[in-house]
């Protein structure tokens, strides 16, 4: 008991209570609690870009992106690149996430459309060969209802954004999501474009825009035959 401590004056049931104050320590505890909130919450939570936890967490997602993009390079927009990058499943999660922050809001959440056309079926209004789905998200379509995406996400993320769409044809049963848009036109499955062996052992990069859109399939089976995922 140190002379602090006071016995207070009243009595009740005949049991008397000490007067202890709290222990220096904690009080110093809660009031820097208080003092140190103040300019922590000013400086980190009151809307100036850049500074959140979320903004901080985001700069360092994307510079880890870039870090690891330096792995494959700049990517091309082209056919035999989105076509690559279709079956590879390290590069696609990156593609999943482009999706799900940027296109789920038109194009729903397993890509069934909603604003957006579906993009798991065998329909399309812009896409003709593998490629084309890099392109129109660089660029947009229809004035903008699909806005272009070529100055906000890295071309890599584009590839692999284009990638990850390709990979999720087929993914749900026919007949589910939106239906076909009226304008869209049924295209054979994705093929290699020709010439994409050499690409991959040789690693070269190749301009593949200059050859005919249309040309014999192949090795291609008819949609219908495709199995689901
Ligand atoms: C604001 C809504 C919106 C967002 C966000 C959006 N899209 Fe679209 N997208 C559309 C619309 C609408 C169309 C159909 C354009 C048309 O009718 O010509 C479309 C078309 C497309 C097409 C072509 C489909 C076809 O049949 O040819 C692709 C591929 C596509 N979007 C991919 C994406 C990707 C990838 C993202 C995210 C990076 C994205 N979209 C984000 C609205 C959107």
């Amino acid at each position: 008991m140190s002379e602090k401590d006071q016995l207070r004056t009243h009595v009740y049931d005949g049991i008397q209570e000490y007067d202890n104050p709290m222990p220096g320590w904690w009080v110093m505890l809660f009031w820097g609690g208080i003092f140190f909130a103040i300019p922590y919450w000013l400086y980190y939570e009151s809307g100036v870009p850049g500074r959140s936890v979320y903004d901080n967490y985001n700069q360092a997602v994307a510079d880890n992106l870039r870090l690891q993009f330096e792995e494959i390079g700049e990517l091309s927009l082209d056919s035999a690149t989105v076509y690559k990058f279709k079956d590879d499943p390290k590069w696609l999660k990156v593609g999943a996430s482009v999706y799900e922050m940027h296109c789920v809001a038109c194009h729903a959440a397993k890509a069934e459309g909603k604003v957006g056309p579906n993009l798991t079926d065998d329909y399309w209004i812009h896409v003709k060969e593998i490629g084309d789905i890099a392109k129109v998200v660089e660029k947009g379509a229809n004035g903008q209802a699909m806005p272009a995406w070529g100055n906000r996400l890295h071309p890599n993320e584009i590839v692999l954004v284009a990638s990850y769409i390709a990979g999720l044809r087929g993914s749900l049963p026919a007949g589910t999501g939106k239906a076909p848009e009226k304008n869209a036109k049924q295209i054979p499955d994705w093929k290699a474009p020709a010439g994409e062996k050499a690409k991959t052992e040789a690693e070269s990069p190749q301009t593949d825009d200059s050859k005919p859109q249309k040309e014999a399939p192949e090795n291609e089976k008819p949609p219908e035959t495709k199995p689901a995922l």
